[in-house]
């Protein structure tokens, strides 16, 4: 009886996980917020080398040395605000755009990109 009532345990564990995992990614899909918004300049993997991104001087987040120069707050408010050189707008800010969950979600995935 002991046992069979630990492997029941274990299940309703193992269901009420992965409800959350199904939860979790439902709400934000990092990878593709960043396909439909950050890929054309920044390139799918981070590194920047598109066309847009050579032009603009992107960095290249797969570099440790990159990840290094920049912090998480960084990150968040760069991606809030945008980017302008003078008047001349380098990359849109998101504020408006994205959601205050989808923007934080940027973090971890950009961290991601590192080799
Ligand atoms: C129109 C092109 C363009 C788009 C689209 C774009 N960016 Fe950028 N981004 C730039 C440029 C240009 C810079 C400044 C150069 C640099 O720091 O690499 C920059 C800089 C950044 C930085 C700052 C890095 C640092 O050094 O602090 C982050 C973070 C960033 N972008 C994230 C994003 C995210 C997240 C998205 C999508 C939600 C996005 N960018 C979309 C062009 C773009």
């Amino acid at each position: 009886m002991k046992t069979i009532r630990i492997s029941l345990l274990g299940l309703t564990a193992l269901a009420f996980s992965s409800l959350n995992l199904l939860a979790d990614s439902e709400a934000i899909d990092a990878t593709a917020v960043w396909k439909a918004n950050c890929k054309k300049c920044h390139a799918e993997d981070g590194s920047g080398a598109t066309k847009i991104g050579q032009k603009l001087g992107i960095k290249d987040y797969t570099d440790a040395n990159v990840q290094a120069s920049m912090t998480d707050e960084e990150i968040v408010k760069t991606t809030k605000e945008g980017v302008f050189d003078g008047g001349k707008k380098k990359m849109p800010p998101y504020a408006e755009k994205l959601s205050e969950e989808e923007i934080q979600a940027m973090v971890p995935l950009i961290r991601s990109f590192a080799k």
